[in-house]
């Protein structure tokens, strides 16, 4: 014989509708937690060339509670990628960061552009400030080349990497002429480089992070991925004093003190360009991850020119302007910084520098 069915009565029904709503409702809020949290966090690959300001880029990205630092990547720039990638994996030993490190390749994305010498009277002959890095890190090195480790990393976590690159844009454009479906998988992409309405830092025309492989960085600009520049117009602006790099030594631990240290040089070079400090170039990039609320921002299509005296130029057409038929017709609207709340920002680099110091 079947089971006999008890008949509940219209109350007792409607009281179990209501429980029930109310534990999905708790999951459904639960989850909503959870999926705030994890927006709240930001995986990041760190596309680096220590470098002194990026060494205080990677120290505020391995500080600030909100990054979940996943991989950095070494380029040329401010040195050779040998000596960029030995730098980076110091950093790594003596900050004690999980993340793995991938080198990158030695050529520019156009690999017959000339080579031009290394910034070693701003960076240092070692990159890093002269302090004496040893020749090598016995420290492993991931076996893939950086921009295939970026396409591998951004695969195993779609919609939720964030790249932020801070020297040539050539690991990023590599990635997309291997890879030009990953893109779509990139949560965001934010880069220290450019100058728009402002003057270059190499050239009248350029800032060094675009001139230094601007095909590289034209790719970049034309991708399907959403990129936010944070170029000179806003990093000139955030000079951190002597007296902030003091205090970072103070109450920044081991780690403060190495960057205080490493920062001694470039605060003599930057004697020529401003009253008193240091421009905090790359930590502006990492700041704008965690608290874009402190910049504005234009939008537009971004193109680089690639040649002639204006080599490594950027170039915005503002989404609110209308132009003849011009070569950024057609290319994804990207954000260009062009203003930002200096105070605020150096007071978030200083307080994530000295956090666990
Ligand atoms: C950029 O060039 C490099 O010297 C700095 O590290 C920064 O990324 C500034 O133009
Ligand atoms: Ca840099």
């Amino acid at each position: 014989m079947g089971k006999t069915m008890r008949h509940k009565s219209p109350g007792t029904l409607r009281r179990e509708v209501i429980d029930f709503h109310g534990h999905l409702a708790s999951i459904a809020g639960r989850q909503t937690q959870e999926q705030e949290k994890k927006n709240e966090m930001h995986k990041v690959i760190f596309d680096t060339d220590p470098g002194i300001d990026d060494a205080m880029a990677l120290l505020f990205l391995h500080r600030h509670p909100a990054i979940d630092l996943i991989g950095i990547t070494t380029v040329f720039g401010n040195a050779s990628v040998e000596t960029t990638t030995r730098n980076a994996l110091f950093l790594k030993r003596e900050w004690g960061i999980d993340a793995p490190v991938a080198k990158g390749l030695d050529k520019t994305f156009n690999p017959d552009r000339p080579h031009v010498g290394w910034p070693t009277f701003i960076h240092g002959d070692d990159g890093l400030g002269n302090i004496d890095v040893p020749e090598t890190v016995d420290l492993p090195v991931d076996p893939r080349p950086a921009h295939r480790f970026i396409i591998d990393t951004v695969r195993a976590h779609p919609g939720e990497v964030t790249l932020i690159a801070v020297g040539r844009m050539t690991n990023l454009a590599l990635a997309l002429r291997e890879d030009p479906d990953f893109a779509a998988l990139v949560r965001e992409v934010v880069i220290m480089g450019g100058a728009f309405d402002v003057n270059g830092n190499i050239t009248p025309a350029a800032e060094a992070n675009i001139h230094g492989d601007p095909e590289a960085a034209d790719v970049v600009m034309a991708a399907q991925w959403p990129v936010t520049v944070v170029g000179l117009d806003v990093t000139t602006k955030t000079v951190m004093t002597k007296a902030m790099i003091a205090d970072i030594a103070e109450r920044g631990g081991e780690a403060g003190k190495l960057l205080a240290d490493i920062s001694k040089f470039y605060v003599t070079f930057y004697e020529q360009h401003v009253p008193d400090g240091m421009v905090v170039h790359d930590s502006c990039a990492c700041a704008y991850v965690v608290a874009p609320e402190l910049f504005t921002v234009r939008s537009g299509a971004i193109r680089v020119v690639c040649g002639g005296i204006a080599d490594g130029q950027t170039i915005q057409s503002p989404d609110n302007r209308l132009f003849p038929p011009s070569p950024w017709d057609d290319l994804p609207s990207q954000k260009a910084c062009i203003d930002i709340d200096a105070a605020r920002t150096l007071k978030l680099i200083g307080d994530t520098l000295v956090l666990g110091g």
